[in-house]
C-alpha cells in the first residue's frame, strides 16, 4: 500500500470524525470540555507539585523544619485539582460513551432501514453475511475512534498549553518540549499509516468469516445430509486463519510502536533533567520550575497516547465507514407513486401485463439472450383465476415478482385496475396484492404474529378466518398454545406444508384483491390444495383474482384460463383442455407432473420440503 492511500485514510478519517461531531455537537462539546478541563488541571498539578518540592520540601531539607502553612496550602490545592480532574474525566467519559453508542444505534437503524428500502436486485448481489457485518461490526468500527476522540482533542489543547507554559518558564526547556511533542505526534501518524492497510484487511476478513459461518449454519441441512461437515469446516478454517494472520500483523505493529510511544516522553523527561540541570546552574530557572517541567513531561505521556488511539483506529473506522456508506448511498430503490386505489372497493382487482420485458441484470447491461422475460402480455380479469404453467426456469416466479412489484419491468407495463403499479403508493399496493412465495418464510415468532405482521384491523377472528381458508385452522388449533405457539427460527418446528399454509393465511388475512400464489401449495396434499383453491374462488366477501403458478392437473383444471410460458415468452393461452389438445409441450409437461405426483402419492410423503411428515400432519389433514 502506497503512503498516498494512507494519507487518504487520514483525510477520510478526519472527515468521518467531522461527521460524527456534526451529528452530536452538544454531547461532543460536553466531552471535550471535560477533557480540556482535565488537561489544564494536569498542567496545573505539575506546577503545584513543583511548588511543593521547590517551596516546601527543599527549604525543609535545608532548614530541617517544614513550613506548615505552605504545605497545607499545597495539599488543599492538590486536593482541589484532583476533585476537578474527576469532574473532567467524568464529563469526558460520559460524553464520549453517549456519543459513540448513540452514533452506533443511529447508524444501525439507518443501515437496516436502507436494507428494507433497497430493491431485491441489490439483495441478490449482497450476501446475508455482508449485510449482517455492515449493520454490526462495520457500524461499530466506524465509530470506534469516537471513544478516545474527546480525550485526544483535550490533549491537543493541553499540549499547546504545556508548550506555552514552557516558554513562560524557560526557552531552553521549551525547545525540549518543541522537539518531543511533535516527535510524539509524528510517531503516532506513522503508526496509523502503517496500521491502515492491516486494519482494512482485517475488517474485510471479519465480514468474510461471518459470511461463511452464516452460510454454513443456514445450510446446515445440506451440509449434514451431503456429509460436507469437514469441507465446510475447512473452508471456514481457511478464512478464520487469514483473519488470525491479519489480526496478528496488527498486533505485531502495535507491539513495535506501543513501546516507542511509551518511551518517548520518558526520554523527554530525561532531556528536561539534563537541560534543566544546566539551566539551574546558570541560575536561569528555579528548582520549582525544573521539578514542575520534569513532572509535566511525566504526566503528559499518558494523555498523548489518546491521540495515538484515535489515529490507530482511524483506518478501521474508514474501512467500516466506507462499507456502511456503500449501503447508505446505494441506489436503485423503487420510488412509489401517489395514486391510491379506492380502499373501500373490496371486489377483485384486474391485473394486466402489457409487453413486459425483464432481465435480472441492469437494463443497460443486457446482452442479447440475457432477457428473462420478453413480450409478456396477459390479463387476469377481475374475479378470475389464471394458472401460470411452464417448465422450470421459464420465468414464472419472475412474473409473480413483477405482479406484486418486487421488481420493475425494463420495458412494458404492469397494471392493477388499469393503473401502472409504479404509480401506486406503497400502502395501496400492499393492501391490494399479496404474494405467497415459492419458498415460504416464517418469522421466529408466534403463529398470530406471523399472520398479522402487526397490520391494523387483523384481530383473532380475521386470523382464524384466514387460517380456515388456508386449511390451516386444524393444525394450529392442535398446537400446544394455539395462536400463541412460537414457531421457531424460520418455522423449523413446522412441517413444510404447515409453513406454506401459514404463509398463505398471512396473505389472506390482509384480504388482498389480487392473490399471487407462486407454487404456494406444492407441499400440501393435492386434495387439500384443491380445497384451498376452491375456497379462495368461492364468491362472497369480495373475493380475489388469483394468479397461480401451478403444476398439478387438479389445480390447473380449476383455473379459468391457463397461460403457458417457455423461456420467458407466453407460448400459448386458453383453457386447460384447449391447451392439452393443441400444445404438445404443455401436454407433455402436465403429464410428466402428473406421473411424478402419482409416484409421490404412492410413497405417501406429502411433505417434501422438510423431512417432517409426522403423524400430526396427517391427522389434521383429514
Ligand atoms: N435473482 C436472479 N438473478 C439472476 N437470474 C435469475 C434470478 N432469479 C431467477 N433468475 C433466472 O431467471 C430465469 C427465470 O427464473 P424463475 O425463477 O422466474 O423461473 P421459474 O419459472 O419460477 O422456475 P421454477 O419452476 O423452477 O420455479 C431463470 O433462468 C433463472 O436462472
Ligand atoms: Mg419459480
Amino acid at each position: 500500500m502506497a503512503s498516498g492511500t494512507s494519507r487518504d485514510v487520514l483525510g477520510k478519517g478526519l472527515r468521518v470524525l467531522g461527521r460524527a461531531i456534526r451529528e452530536q455537537p452538544r454531547i461532543f462539546a460536553v466531552a471535550v470540555s471535560g477533557s480540556v478541563l482535565f488537561g489544564l488541571l494536569v498542567i496545573a498539578s505539575a506546577y503545584v507539585v513543583g511548588a511543593v518540592v521547590g517551596d516546601v520540601v527543599v527549604p525543609a531539607v535545608e532548614r530541617g523544619a517544614v513550613a506548615g502553612g505552605a504545605l497545607a496550602l499545597a495539599a488543599s490545592a492538590l486536593f482541589g485539582i484532583s476533585v476537578l480532574r474527576v469532574v473532567g474525566i467524568f464529563g469526558r467519559r460520559l460524553g464520549a460513551g453517549y456519543m459513540q453508542y448513540r452514533l452506533q444505534a443511529a447508524y444501525r437503524r439507518r443501515v437496516t432501514r436502507r436494507y428494507l428500502d433497497l430493491p431485491l436486485a441489490w439483495h441478490h448481489r449482497n450476501s446475508t453475511g455482508t449485510l449482517l457485518s455492515n449493520a454490526n461490526s462495520d457500524v461499530e468500527a466506524a465509530w470506534y475512534p469516537i471513544a478516545p476522540l474527546p480525550f485526544a482533542v483535550g490533549t491537543l489543547v493541553m499540549l499547546v498549553g504545556a508548550v506555552a507554559s514552557l516558554f513562560v518558564t524557560d526557552w531552553a526547556l521549551a525547545l525540549v518540549g518543541l522537539a518531543v511533542f511533535p516527535a510524539l505526534f509524528a510517531l503516532n501518524v506513522v503508526y496509523s499509516r502503517r496500521m491502515a492497510p492491516r486494519q482494512a484487511r482485517a475488517q474485510r476478513l471479519r465480514a468474510e468469516v461471518s459470511g461463511i459461518a452464516h452460510e454454513s449454519f443456514d445450510g446446515a441441512l445440506v451440509v449434514k445430509t451431503m456429509g460436507r461437515e469437514s469441507q465446510e469446516t475447512a473452508r471456514f478454517a481457511a478464512r478464520a486463519g487469514d483473519l488470525r494472520d491479519a489480526l496478528i500483523s496488527v498486533g505485531r505493529l502495535r507491539g513495535v510502536f506501543d513501546p516507542m510511544l511509551e518511551t518517548l516522553p520518558s526520554l523527554g523527561t530525561l532531556a528536561v533533567l539534563v537541560v534543566g540541570a544546566v539551566r539551574l546552574q546558570q541560575g536561569a530557572i528555579t528548582v520549582t520550575e525544573l521539578v514542575s517541567v520534569a513532572f509535566l513531561f511525566t504526566v503528559l505521556a499518558f494523555p498523548v497516547r489518546a491521540i495515538g488511539w484515535v489515529l490507530a483506529e482511524l483506518p478501521r473506522s474508514v474501512a467500516g465507514w466506507e462499507r456502511v456508506s456503500r449501503v447508505l448511498d446505494a441506489t436503485g430503490e423503487m420510488p412509489y407513486g401517489d395514486v391510491t386505489l379506492d380502499p373501500a372497493r373490496r371486489e377483485p382487482a384486474t391485473l394486466g401485463f402489457a409487453d413486459v420485458h425483464f432481465g435480472y441484470e441492469p437494463a443497460e447491461a443486457h446482452q442479447p439472450g440475457t432477457e428473462v422475460l420478453g413480450e409478456v402480455t396477459f390479463t387476469v380479469p377481475a374475479g378470475k383465476t389464471v394458472a401460470l404453467v411452464g417448465p422450470t426456469g421459464a420465468g414464472k416466479s419472475t412474473i409473480a415478482s413483477l405482479a406484486v412489484r418486487l421488481v420493475d419491468p425494463d420495458r412494458g407495463r404492469v397494471t392493477l385496475d388499469g393503473v401502472d403499479v409504479r404509480e401506486l403508493t406503497a400502502a395501496s399496493l400492499a393492501a391490494t396484492v399479496a404474494l405467497v412465495a415459492q419458498v415460504p418464510f416464517v418469522f421466529d415468532d408466534t403463529v398470530r404474529a406471523n399472520i398479522t405482521l402487526d397490520r391494523a384491523g387483523i384481530g383473532d377472528d380475521e386470523v382464524w378466518a384466514a387460517l380456515r381458508l388456508a386449511e390451516a385452522d386444524g393444525f394450529v388449533a392442535a398446537l400446544p398454545d394455539g395462536l400463541d405457539t412460537m414457531v421457531g427460527e424460520r418455522g423449523t418446528s413446522l412441517s413444510g406444508g404447515q409453513r406454506q399454509r401459514l404463509t398463505l393465511a398471512r396473505a389472506l388475512a390482509g384480504r388482498p384483491r389480487l392473490l399471487v400464489l407462486d407454487d404456494a401449495t406444492s407441499a400440501v396434499d393435492p386434495r387439500v390444495e384443491a380445497a384451498i383453491l376452491a375456497g379462495l374462488r368461492a364468491p362472497g366477501d369480495g373475493g380475489a383474482s388469483i394468479l397461480v403458478v401451478a403444476y398439478r392437473r387438479a389445480t390447473i383444471a380449476l383455473a379459468d384460463e391457463v397461460i403457458y410460458v417457455e423461456q420467458g415468452r407466453v407460448v400459448a393461452r386458453g383453457t386447460h383442455p384447449e391447451l392439452l389438445a393443441t400444445v404438445p409441450g404443455y401436454a407433455n409437461l402436465v403429464t410428466a407432473y402428473e406421473q411424478a405426483e402419482q409416484e409421490r402419492e404412492q410413497n405417501r410423503t406429502y411433505d417434501e420440503v422438510t423431512p417432517v411428515p409426522s403423524g400430526l400432519e396427517m391427522e389434521v389433514d383429514r
